[in-house]
C-alpha cells in the first residue's frame, strides 16, 4: 500500500502555486534532477555505457536532456524510434531491444540506422539471415531474480544452456552475435541477481570456448536498478559496488553496458492532484482526488508499485479514510485505511518518486485527461 506522509499545511504553498499556474491534475519532471541522477549512476557504475530505456518515461524532455548528457537509448518498438528521431538522437547511440520483432520493426529501425538488435531464440535469428550485412545481434539470457518487483526473465530470454547452441547456429548463418544480454527484473532490491547473471555469463566470453565466442566484445547488464518507494532500498553505490567486482572479472575487450530506466526516470518526477469531493461511508472518509490508478498513478496496477504520498494538514486528529482517484471505476483506489487528518474539497496530495511506469500507462477512461506534465529546469 502506498505510504502518506502528513505535513505542516505551510508545506503545500510550492505546489499550490503549480496548481494555481497550471491547474490539476499535474505531473512536475525536473530535468535537473534527472541530470544529478543520470551523473550519480555514471560515478555508481564508471565503466558502464547506458541505454536509457525510453519505455519508462518516454517523454521528450527526458530525451532531451539525457542526450545533452551524452547517454544512448534503449528503444523497442518503431513507435520509441520515432521519438528518438524526433528528438535527432544519433542512430548509433540507440540498441532495439526487443526480442520478438516484426520484419517491418526490424527495417524501420536499420533505416534509422539503429544497428544492434536482441533475440532470444532461433526464430527471431532466422529473421536476421536478410540483414546479416548490417546487423548485430545480443543474445538475451533468462536469470529470474527473486529480489525485483517485477520479474522479466518470464517471457523473455533463453536458457544458460541455449547459448553455445545459438551462438554456433549464428556463425553457421553468418550472423554476428556481439554479445548476451539479461535483464534480471525490474526494481530489484539487492544486486545477487545481476552478480550471479554476470559471473553465469562469464565462461561464454573465453575465446575457443564455445563456437563463435571469440566474437563476443559486449555484454549488456538491463536495468532493475532499485528506488525508494514505500520501502528504503540500498544506496546506489552500496547497489553497484558488487557488479562492479563482477565486472572486474571480464577482459578489457568486452564492452559493458546497462538498459537503465527507473532508477533515472522515477525520482524525476511529482504528481500533485487536489480533493475533488468526499463523502462520510460507513465510518470512512473518502477523498476522491483529480487522479488516480488510470493517470499517474497506473503504475500502483502495472508496475507493482507504491509510493510515498504526502498530505498537508496543522490537524492532530486522525481519522481512518480512503484516497480514491476520479473515476467510476472500483478498482480506482490509492489508499485504503490511511489515518489521514481531515481533508477539505480543494486541499492538495502529492505523489513522490512518479516518473518510472507512471505516465507511460496512464489511460483516460472515462474520458478523463491524463495529467499534465509541467517540465522544469530544462
Ligand atoms: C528490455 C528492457 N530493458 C530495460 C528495462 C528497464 O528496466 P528498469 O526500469 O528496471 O531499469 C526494461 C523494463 O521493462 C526492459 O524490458
Amino acid at each position: 500500500m502506498n505510504l502518506v506522509s502528513i505535513e505542516k499545511k505551510r508545506h503545500e504553498a510550492p505546489y499550490r502555486q503549480f496548481v494555481e499556474q497550471y491547474g490539476s491534475p499535474l505531473l512536475v519532471l525536473d530535468c535537473d534532477t534527472l541530470r544529478t541522477r543520470y551523473r550519480e549512476l555514471q560515478l555508481a557504475l564508471p565503466n558502464v555505457g547506458f541505454f536509457y530505456a525510453i519505455k519508462s518515461l518516454p517523454e521528450p524532455a527526458v530525451l532531451v536532456t539525457l542526450l545533452q548528457e551524452g547517454a544512448g537509448f534503449d528503444l523497442a518498438t518503431t513507435g520509441e524510434l520515432g521519438l528518438m528521431r524526433s528528438v535527432g538522437a544519433r542512430p548509433e547511440a540507440t540498441i532495439h531491444t526487443h526480442p520478438i520483432k516484426r520484419d517491418q520493426d526490424i527495417r524501420d529501425a536499420l533505416d534509422f540506422g539503429c544497428t544492434t538488435f536482441v533475440i532470444d531464440n532461433i526464430d527471431e535469428l532466422l529473421k536476421f539471415t536478410a540483414y546479416r550485412a548490417q546487423a548485430e545481434l545480443l543474445l538475451r539470457v533468462s536469470f529470474r531474480g527473486k529480489d525485483a518487483a517485477v520479474d522479466l526473465s518470464r517471457k523473455f530470454g533463453c536458457g544458460r544452456q541455449d547459448v553455445p547452441a545459438m551462438l554456433a547456429e549464428a556463425a553457421q548463418l553468418g550472423i554476428r552475435i556481439k554479445g548476451l544480454s539479461f535483464h534480471v527484473g525490474s526494481q530489484s532490491m539487492t544486486s545477487a541477481a545481476h552478480v550471479d547473471a554476470i559471473r553465469a555469463c562469464r565462461p561464454f566470453y573465453t575465446p575457443g570456448a564455445f563456437v563463435g565466442a571469440e566474437h563476443l566484445t559486449v555484454l549488456d547488464i538491463g536495468g532493475g536498478m532499485p528506488v525508494d518507494y514505500t520501502q528504503h532500498v540500498l544506496d546506489l553505490n552500496e547497489f553497484c559496488k558488487p557488479i562492479n567486482a563482477a565486472l572486474a572479472e571480464y577482459p578489457q575487450r568486452v564492452r559493458i553496458i546497462a538498459e537503465p530506466g527507473r532508477v533515472l526516470s522515477a525520482p524525476i518526477m511529482k504528481s500533485i492532484s487536489t480533493v475533488m469531493g468526499r463523502a462520510l461511508r460507513g465510518g470512512l472518509w473518502w477523498y476522491y482526488l483529480d487522479d488516480g490508478v488510470y493517470g499517474a498513478y497506473s503504475g500502483q496496477i502495472f508496475d507493482h508499485a507504491e509510493y510515498p504520498i504526502t498530505v498537508f494538514s496543522d490537524d492532530a486528529e486522525r481519522h481512518p479514510s480512503v484516497l480514491a482517484g476520479p473515476t467510476c471505476d472500483s478498482i480506482d483506489v490509492i489508499t485504503e485505511l490511511a489515518m489521514l487528518p481531515a481533508m477539505n474539497i480543494g486541499d492538495i496530495v502529492v505523489g513522490e518518486q512518479m516518473g518510472a511506469y507512471t505516465l507511460a500507462t496512464a489511460c483516460e477512461f472515462n474520458s478523463i485527461p491524463r495529467p499534465r506534465l509541467v517540465v522544469i529546469n530544462r
